[in-house]
């Protein structure tokens, strides 16, 4: 089978410099349009699209999750690399630590969450398998030659924009999380219920609430953010090039 690579970009990253000759197109799809470029980075077919607009402004709960993967599927997409600006919780996330996810807690509500929901006999009720919510072979194709990044995560879905309070960031990593951010779902599952291959690189932009003296401020974010979407990228064109020669 034919592979594609798609990378969907979060805050921070509505656009990718090492992405060439970009055509834009706008998808239709039957749970609305989505909006993503084509291009290539280094002669490679790959699809862009950004999460929240370009420039930025669908807040986490307003993302058209459902539109979005379809219009993957719709492209011919196999496989998803999606980033995604997270807090981070546990002593090894801290301010510009990149991490590749391996689990996920949903704690968002009221997002339109699956394609299968049996109210439309097109799309009938399924149950997929979201054991392990990411693909083991595009994380390894991440993770390979990488020492910096750290290769697990437990990421925290909330459902924003609000940042957290103490207590809620001190539920989320009694439950296990390393990680939290607003975006990670429905993504994930949706991806899996259209049977594409997906995997999340995360930069942790901030402490979560409580985790250190100050509170969160978002010149705090988008500065971590500047630092570290160079890195983000590199990661993404190396590993373009080592999903494209596999
Ligand atoms: N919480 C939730 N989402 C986030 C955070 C956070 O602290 N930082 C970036 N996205």
């Amino acid at each position: 089978m034919t592979k594609k690579l798609a990378i969907i970009g979060g805050t921070g990253l509505t656009q990718m410099p090492q992405l060439k000759k970009l055509t834009k197109h706008q998808i239709n799809t039957p749970f609305g349009d989505a909006v993503l470029n084509t291009g290539l980075i280094d002669n490679n077919e790959v699809v862009f699209l950004a999460r929240h607009g370009h420039p930025h402004k669908l807040a986490p709960h307003k993302v058209n999750y459902r539109a979005n993967i379809w219009a993957l599927k719709q492209l011919a997409v196999t496989d998803i690399i999606a980033v995604n600006a997270v807090g981070g919780i546990t002593d090894k996330m801290q301010a510009g630590v990149i991490c590749v996810p391996n689990q996920i807690i949903d704690y968002s509500y009221g997002r339109e969450h699956t394609f299968f929901d049996g109210t439309d006999e097109k799309f009938p009720l399924k149950h997929i398998d979201f054991t392990y919510p990411y693909t083991q072979s595009l994380r390894e194709i991440l993770l390979k030659d990488q020492n910096n990044l750290i290769d697990f995560a437990v990421y925290g879905a909330t459902q924003g924009p609000r940042l957290e309070s103490i207590a809620e960031i001190n539920k989320l990593e009694k439950d296990g999380c390393d990680i939290v951010g607003m975006t990670g779902m429905p993504e994930a599952s949706l991806a899996r219920e259209v049977d594409l291959n997906y995997a999340c690189l995360a930069l942790v932009v901030n402490p979560a609430a409580g985790k250190s003296d100050e509170l969160i401020t978002m010149d705090q974010i988008y500065q971590v953010l500047n630092d570290g979407i160079e890195q983000v990228c590199a990661i993404i064109v190396d590993a373009s090039n080592k999903f494209y020669s596999n």
